[in-house]
């Protein structure tokens, strides 16, 4: 059997969770009583205004509530309860791309959270349930920002920086937002960028729920101005009130949506909940963090992403903790920038992407050595699968064989870790998920339930609903149902379908395998094949087109196209990639690009029109066929495709 690794227990002398016979009895207490297990970590991790009266309310399955008729505030949690017990201790420490660095503490983070809650109520009359739309970099009032509308009620929406107009334009329509909030720029690798124009161009069609846009000054790099409708953010929060009472939140009431890729072309606004949400970001950093008082954690996500959410902001903030929020990229000015960081700031937990740990190996295997990393006890991963040589360089070379490494499997969707080694418990295999966290029941099963043999992929499913699952698909509840609840049965009832494959192994650890579906995911980017797709055949030579992911060996994966010419139209496939990318940059944004693309005379179909997927992504990966293609319209397609993969 593999080797195991096992935690070096002297690093975690307060861990919750200390043994595996402690995880074991946790997650027994989960079983004999899975309400009024949740319902007291409820009332112990979370300030209430008020009790709720119910812990789970099935009857609407699968819209499930969470703590019935409890009243409570996100940003109240996040901040106002610590006033008492740390109002000096940092709160946020942000690092700029050039190396400033700002540090806010939990009073001065409440002040700047009010006067920004009291801009959006007395200005721009944001009321509890108005959708707001962050396009912010990574500077601290983005997280203000966040905080605010958790404050006064409204949903946030942030959409990521590097999307593009029209990406951005999509999701404000959806969400019918009142305001947007951005800023001038921000700065990367030591230059300036933009943001504003993009916002700009969203904004000329289509858009008219939007009454306002507020432009925080980050590069005062100069932009267009609409007066009337934009507002200078670094003038007006100056008139504010740093008192701005929190609102009586439900804890069902949606707390914010955050937008992603489904297999078909539209994304999907999924939405998250007060209560549930905030409980299980808060409880996942002391279980799976280890987080103590003393402690500087640094998530390097974006906050366009779940990831950036959860482990940036809500989870460190409502765990009381230092969360470190980073503007620049680990390889400026050089490779050696995130170690530096984590020397010079005591970094305790360093959580980031296998994406950005196999490209900081790759340019710089032994530049972790030069740095004093011992203050590390946790590295973790997340987003996509994790190599084993990836991992092993990561924990002899950063951790230094010592640290804990936490390879955490959880989505948008599930607002919070699932799957994920116990730092001071699990002894660990490289590259598997290891076991469900004390609450979730993760079973990987077949469609009709039968749980999958060892060793052989199935389904990864969630048969019990939990605080901070998804709610729904804003403004599309069937499309919920369908999307997570249609396609596995679990002792007779529909399950959460997570999308991914996965394999359990004798010690029935979970190894995430990949998606099942036409999602890929491109450097943990999670993206749809159909929406790539979608933004190509704009090109007007193109008849047919069919995406499919292809390992890469930074990106973990990377978009490959198989393309139909119309008739009568002409190209070289290098020619087709450069303008079909440009498009994507337009309707997507650079993250989306197509890394291979070959102009086939026709695609693989069933007799009944369906693309055979599965024979594609064999082909891109230069895989022998073995699946059966007899039921194709031409079988001799296969072969003419295969030799012009061959030959590119
Ligand atoms: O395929 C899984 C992969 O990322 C997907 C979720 O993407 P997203 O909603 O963008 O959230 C990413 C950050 C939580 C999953 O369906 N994924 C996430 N974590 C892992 C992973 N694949 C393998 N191992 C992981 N640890």
């Amino acid at each position: 059997m593999e080797k195991l690794y096992y935690p070096h227990l002297e690093l975690f002398p307060n861990a919750r969770i200390k043994s595996m016979d402690e995880y074991e009895a946790l997650v027994q207490e989960f079983e004999k009583d899975y309400e009024g297990t949740w319902a007291k970590y409820a009332r112990e991790k979370l300030n209430w205004f008020k009790d709720f009266e119910q812990t789970l309310d099935e009857s609407n399955a699968p819209f499930y509530k969470w703590f019935v008729g409890g009243k409570i505030n996100v940003a109240y949690q996040c901040i106002d309860r610590h006033l008492d017990s740390k109002k000096n201790k940092a709160a946020i420490i942000w690092e700029a791309d050039n190396g400033e660095r700002k540090v806010i503490t939990y009073l001065e983070l409440y002040k700047s959270v009010n006067r920004f809650a009291n801009l959006l109520k007395n200005k721009f009359h944001i009321k509890k349930g108005d959708r707001v739309v962050l396009y912010m970099p990574m500077i601290p009032e983005a997280a203000f920002a966040m905080l605010a509308c958790a404050r006064i009620g409204a949903i946030h929406s942030v959409v990521f920086g590097g999307f593009s107009a029209d990406a951005l334009r999509d999701r404000i329509i959806d969400a019918n937002a009142k305001l947007i909030i951005t800023a001038d720029g921000a700065f990367r690798k030591g230059k300036p960028y933009l943001l504003k124009p993009t916002v700009d161009k969203a904004l000329e069609e289509g858009c008219e729920s939007v009454e306002a846009v507020l432009v925080v000054k980050r590069n005062n790099e100069s932009i267009n101005w609409v007066e009337g409708r934009d507002y200078n953010y670094n003038e007006l929060i100056k008139e504010q009130s740093s008192e701005c009472e929190a609102e009586i939140m439900d804890s069902e009431d949606p707390l914010f949506l955050l937008y992603t890729s489904g297999s078909t072309g539209k994304p999907k606004g999924v939405q998250h909940s007060q209560a549930g949400y905030i409980l299980w970001a808060q409880m996942t950093m002391e279980w799976t963090f280890d987080i103590q008082d003393n402690d500087t954690f640094w998530c390097t996500a974006d906050i366009g992403w779940i990831t950036g959410h959860t482990y940036i902001v809500y989870g460190p903030l409502a765990a009381g903790a230092t969360t470190v929020m980073f503007e620049g990229v680990p390889t400026y000015p050089d490779v050696g920038r995130a170690w530096k960081m984590i020397e010079e700031l005591q970094i305790n937990q360093f959580y980031t992407a296998p994406t950005a740990i196999r490209m900081l190996h790759k340019l710089g295997a032994d530049e972790p050595k030069k740095y004093d990393l011992s203050s590390l006890r946790i590295l973790g991963t997340v987003g996509e699968p994790i190599d084993p040589a990836a991992w092993k360089w990561y924990y002899e070379v950063v951790g230094n064989g010592r640290c804990s490494i936490v390879d955490t499997w959880w989505q948008t969707e599930t607002g919070g870790h699932m799957i994920t080694p116990l730092p001071a418990a699990t002894p660990v295999k490289p590259a598997s998920a290891t076991k469900p966290l004390p609450g979730i029941f993760a079973k990987v099963i077949e469609k009709d339930g039968t749980p999958t043999p060892i060793g052989e992929k199935g389904y990864l499913c969630i048969v019990k609903p939990w605080p901070s699952m998804i709610r729904t698909i804003w403004n599309d509840n069937e499309r919920f149902k369908n999307s997570y609840f249609g396609e596995c049965v679990y002792e007779g009832k529909p399950v959460y379908f997570s999308g991914d494959g996965a394999m359990v192994d004798e010690l029935g650890y979970i190894t995430i395998t990949g998606r099942v579906d036409d999602v890929i995911n491109v450097s943990g980017h999670r993206l749809g094949t159909a929406e790539i797709e979608g933004a190509a055949k704009k090109h007007d030579a193109i008849a047919a087109i069919a995406v499919v992911g292809k390992p890469h060996e930074i990106k973990g994966e990377s978009p490959f196209a198989f393309v139909v010419l119309k008739e009568n139209q002409e190209s070289s496939n290098e020619e087709l990639l450069k303008e079909v990318n440009e498009i994507i940059k337009e309707e997507i944004g650079a993250i989306a690009y197509i890394e291979n693309l070959v102009i086939v005379p026709d695609l693989p179909k069933t007799r009944s029109g369906k693309v055979m997927r599965r024979l594609l992504r064999a082909i891109a990966k230069k895989e022998a066929i073995k699946q059966d293609t007899s039921t194709l319209e031409d079988p001799s397609i296969v072969q003419a495709i295969e030799t012009i993969v061959k030959n590119s």
